[in-house]
């Protein structure tokens, strides 16, 4: 499939890796409206791309995302509340309904800044790697506003009580380092080495059948709000419904690989994936 040309973001597709790279170095990666209308018509069109197997959310330049754009987002549109509804709509839409539920592994590669409202994609992806001299900041209560949007809310799920509130409330910012050991991201490696474990991490994900990863992290993401018989039920009617549907049938060649052919133990990696 053709890769798009957006004003704000660039597409890079690389042996089943799609890089999505917001692309304002300059505004250090702000998100502006239109930025917010690329990236929802970018990963809405890359949910369906066969070439893409992970997706890596990542920015131009030394910074990640340094949050809404407080000149073109906020008080651009103070007096503009049809744009306003329309660009509000969008940034929700796709730094967290579409990033959450993305159908394909997703890995934020935080290569720089990481200010306010950048927290919403960051937390909506499913792996996050960053430069140990990344620097993330809950910066709002310094510009006499709060972490709005959905941050406040999502925080909840990637952050401690204590060492959110710690971050909301004095605005302090933090480097990769203390981030890793937060557990905020996965882990945090010299800058120098960023490209090349985000492409280790990617290609293990690839090694798995993609039907099954689908599954188990959606069967995460959506049980975590279930009480325990609702998420009984819905893994029940979830495990018949992959079992029906997986063009690879994980299960049964797993099984007949390591029960039948003796030929894989699952302690030590995937069972060999057929064609579908
Ligand atoms: N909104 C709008 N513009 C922004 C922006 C934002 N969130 N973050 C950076 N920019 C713009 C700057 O205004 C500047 O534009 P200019 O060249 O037209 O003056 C340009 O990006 C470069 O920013 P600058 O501050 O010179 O770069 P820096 O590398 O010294 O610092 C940051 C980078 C990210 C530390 C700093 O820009 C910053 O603190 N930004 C605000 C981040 C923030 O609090 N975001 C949350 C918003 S709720």
């Amino acid at each position: 499939m053709a890769t798009r040309n957006y004003q704000t973001v660039k597409v890079e597709k690389e042996n089943g890796i799609t890089w999505v790279i917001l692309n304002r170095p300059e505004k250090r990666n702000a998100m502006s409206p239109q930025l917010h209308y690329d990236m929802l018509d970018a990963i809405c069109e890359l949910e369906t791309d066969n070439e893409t197997q992970v997706m890596v959310l990542t920015g131009a330049g030394d910074s990640w995302c340094a949050g809404q754009d407080l000149r073109d987002f906020f008080r651009a549109l103070d007096n503009n509340p049809a744009e306003r509804r329309k660009a509000g709509w969008a940034s929700q839409e796709w730094r967290w309904r579409r990033l959450f539920t993305f159908p394909k592994p997703t890995i934020a590669m935080v290569n720089g800044y990481c200010f306010g409202g950048a927290f919403t994609p960051l937390i909506a992806c499913d792996f996050a790697i960053a430069a140990e001299d990344a620097v993330f900041g809950l910066s709002e209560v310094n510009w006499g506003i709060f972490p709005g949007g959905l941050v406040s809310r999502v925080l909840v799920d990637a952050m401690c009580y204590r060492d959110a509130l710690y971050y909301i409330m004095t605005g302090d910012s933090f480097d990769g380092k203390k981030a890793a050991e937060m557990k905020l991201v996965n882990f945090a490696v010299p800058r120098a080495k960023l490209k090349e474990e985000t492409i280790k991490l990617a290609s293990k994900l690839m090694e798995k059948n993609p039907h099954t990863l689908r599954a188990a992290k959606e069967v995460y993401k959506t049980c975590r709000t279930m009480d325990y018989w609702q998420a009984e039920e819905y893994m029940a009617a979830k495990g018949v419904a992959l079992r029906a549907t997986d063009p690879l049938r994980g299960r049964e060649e797993g099984t007949r690989q390591f029960l039948d052919e003796k030929t894989y133990r699952p302690g030590f990696g995937s069972y060999s994936k057929r064609k579908a």
